[in-house]
């Protein structure tokens, strides 16, 4: 069993001994890792730490402000506006390991620009096991993910990382979060990934599509929150789509294949497949065997459609997880009424969506996000 208290006896003098007298900088992304690991190091630190949140555009609606919120009797948290910067970096990119490397990129020459102005030379983040495990699997490039890559931080950034949560998996972090006295809106808190919504625009980022993609997102969250699913956000897609005549065969329902592709996990390595959609079934086992079936077929993701109209540009995902470790998920078995009331709310908030689906593919072969 993990004891938070032996595991802060354990980091706390290699702590010391590693950054002695020495400012180090922490980002905040307002997920329970990037916090539980800032608020360990000013336990450790104090005033040596400097408490930043970067405002990358890609945050979910007002995140920024309810972060800051949260911590105020935590953590002096600053916050570093960079949206503009970020969203024109990345505008027009389609390409899911593009935009990561070009996010993480963007990223981490902010936090140098910051820390050299401020003489740092260390950098906190709350990297854990799974982060890494998967990045070195080659499943995805994990934003946070450096040393463990071969990524020489100093030569290329001019601070050194410390991440004290590395050997940690989630529900250890979490426990050693409430240790710590985070408030439970942190430390119970769904993951949310360091590119944020940038990976949840699937294929093309445009503003367009980040706007609608954080009104929706704030939607799902709110009607899925208290509902004990261990993550739980929305997707947008664009919606151009065909038929599959030979997967529609094998499943034995229409199957439409999107333009747009998504990550997966087959092995233990990356795949990079389609997205389908499939209509509505009200039998979750039924569901299961078809998406057994259409799987088989390179497809990463498959979306039964909730609520749809004739025209518009996009497509929601609605996606909803249930894991232990967040390598391995299973989709929730959400009660169809639930979702079309969901679906109907996000179909009002643009005239451009055309459609709301829900993700019905568990990890493997899908992975929890769609990039
Ligand atoms: P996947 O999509 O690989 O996600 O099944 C597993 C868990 O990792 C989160 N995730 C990330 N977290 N930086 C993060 O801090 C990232 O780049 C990143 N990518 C995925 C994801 O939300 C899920 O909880």
């Amino acid at each position: 069993m993990f004891n938070p208290e032996s595991f802060i006896e354990e980091v706390k003098p290699q702590i010391l001994k590693e950054v002695r007298e020495e400012k180090i900088l922490a980002a905040i992304s307002g997920g329970v890792d990037s916090t539980t690991a800032a608020v360990l190091m000013y336990k450790i630190l104090g005033k040596q730490l400097l408490p930043i949140m970067i405002d990358t555009g890609f945050l979910r609606k007002d995140e920024a402000r309810k972060v800051k919120d949260m911590l105020k009797d935590i953590l002096p948290l600053q916050v570093v506006d960079k949206s503009e910067e970020f969203i024109s970096a990345l505008e027009g990119i389609s390409d899911a390991e593009e935009k990561r490397k070009k996010f993480r990129d963007l990223f981490y020459s902010t936090l140098s620009a910051i820390a050299k102005e401020n003489g740092i030379k260390y950098l906190v983040q709350g990297t854990i096991a799974a982060d890494w495990v998967e990045t070195q699997g080659g499943i995805k490039t994990q934003h946070n993910v450096l040393v463990q890559l071969g990524i020489n931080t100093e030569e290329t950034w001019g601070f050194k990382v410390i991440e004290p949560l590395a050997d940690l998996y989630k529900d250890e972090v979490r426990a050693l979060a409430r240790y710590l006295g985070l408030p439970k809106e942190i430390s119970e808190r769904q993951p949310f990934p360091g590119p944020g919504l940038l990976i949840r625009v699937v294929g093309k980022l445009t503003r367009e599509k980040l706007e609608i993609e954080r009104e929706v997102n704030d939607v799902v969250e709110n009607e899925l929150k208290d509902m004990g699913y261990s993550q739980y956000f929305s997707v947008i897609i664009d919606s151009q789509k065909s038929l599959d005549n030979i997967i529609s065969m094998e499943a034995n329902v229409p199957v439409y294949v999107y333009n747009t592709r998504a990550t997966g996990v087959k092995g233990d390595v990356r795949s990079y497949g389609k997205i389908a959609s499939i209509p509505l079934i009200d039998d979750y086992e039924k569901v299961r065997e078809i998406v057994q079936k259409i799987t088989k077929y390179d497809v990463t993701h498959v979306g039964m459609i909730i609520n749809d109209k004739k025209d518009g540009k996009y497509s929601i995902g609605i996606r909803a997880v249930l894991t232990q470790d967040f390598m391995t998920a299973d989709f929730a078995k959400i009660e169809i009424s639930k979702l079309q009331e969901i679906g109907e709310k996000i179909m009002e908030i643009n005239k451009e969506i055309k459609e709301v689906f829900y993700d019905v593919t568990s990890k493997p072969p899908a992975t929890i996000e769609y990039e």
